[in-house]
């Protein structure tokens, strides 16, 4: 573990926190418990989405949208959305029906803090609340914008995105993937949202499509590298820092990018990925060195 102490620049470190304080805060406002007997599942959605999680996808929507100088509060809201997603995603990824987690975040999941009925819930709703978010006019002005979003958030979470690469994840277990398909896998399974997350702050910085290129390579390049970290990070981790079980990969005889490859060759894949990706930053100034920082972080990282 120790080459991979993770020394993210002051920069980041600062930037990680004013996003998770926001984040927290946003889910704050969203979520207060009412005083009937919903209360539980607010209470679950609460146990999920606040005070926890590296929040890489809120980060990167930030990141992107300082580069077009975006409203901070409309930011905020798009960031909000990507991460409910996420948190939905987790809460069911941990449910007994697929990985069978207890810890999450370094909290018991929330089908062990409450029941696998609310969970199924929470996630229903955190799913449902990040697309009300996105609808609202508070997001942006341009109801054009707005429905861009929504768009490119459904893509990501749906099967040709989040749901379909956990659908072959699942099959992962069965059946014998070749490099090729477990690299579609993971770039649906994680790569999707991160992309999309990324998107976002195109979106709201009202950049057309056909300039986003550089963008969506760096967010392609940094999903699988992230990627790659988990599954490394699985195999050499620490549970206590990661905040979850861990040698789960293995033992559910799953074939992963250090199956495959061994994890000399997926460390330095993942190096070169991380490289390729600040490549696609080219265009950008130093405006863009958080994009740079966090692309290094992927890999970096010991959570
Ligand atoms: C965990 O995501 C699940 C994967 C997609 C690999 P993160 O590693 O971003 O989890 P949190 O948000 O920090 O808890
Ligand atoms: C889950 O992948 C990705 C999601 C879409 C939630 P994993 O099952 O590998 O994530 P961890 O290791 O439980 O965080
Ligand atoms: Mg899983
Ligand atoms: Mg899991
Ligand atoms: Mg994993």
């Amino acid at each position: 573990m120790t080459e991979r102490v993770a020394h993210a620049s002051l920069a980041l470190e600062s930037a990680m926190r004013d996003v998770a304080d926001e984040i927290d805060r946003q889910f704050e406002l969203l979520l207060p418990i009412p005083a009937d007997p919903r209360a539980r599942l607010y209470a679950a959605m609460r146990h999920a989405a606040i005070g926890g999680g590296k929040r890489l996808r809120p980060l990167l929507t930030f990141a992107t949208a300082r580069l077009f100088a975006v409203d901070p509060g409309c930011t905020a809201r798009a960031a909000t959305a990507v991460e409910c997603i996420h948190v939905y995603s987790l809460i069911h990824d941990d449910l007994p029906a697929m990985d069978d987690d207890d810890v999450r975040r370094g909290k018991p999941t929330v089908h062990r803090a409450y029941d696998e009925a609310t969970a199924i819930l929470a996630g229903d709703c955190l799913h449902a609340l990040a697309f009300e978010i996105l609808a609202h006019p508070a997001t942006h002005a341009d109801p054009f914008v707005r429905a861009e979003l929504v768009a490119d958030l459904a893509r990501a979470a749906g099967p040709a995105g989040m749901a379909g690469g956990q659908m072959m994840d699942l099959m992962a277990e069965q059946s014998s993937f070749d490099l090729a398909t477990v690299t579609r896998c993971q770039a649906l399974k994680t790569g999707a949202l991160i992309s999309c997350a990324v998107e976002a702050g195109a979106i709201l910085g009202r950049i057309p499509p056909d300039a986003r290129t550089g963008l969506r390579g760096y967010a392609r390049d940094i999903g699988l590298a992230f990627q790659i970290a988990d599954d490394i990070l699985d195999v050499e981790g620490d549970e206590d820092a990661a905040g979850k079980k861990l040698r789960k990969d293995e033992a559910a005889g799953k074939e992963t990018f250090l199956t495959l490859l061994g994890l000399d060759r997926a460390r330095e894949q993942a190096r070169l990925l991380v490289e390729q990706a600040i490549a696609h930053l080219h265009a950008y100034g130093e405006e863009a060195d958080l994009l740079r920082d966090i692309a290094r972080y992927t890999l970096e990282r010991d959570r």
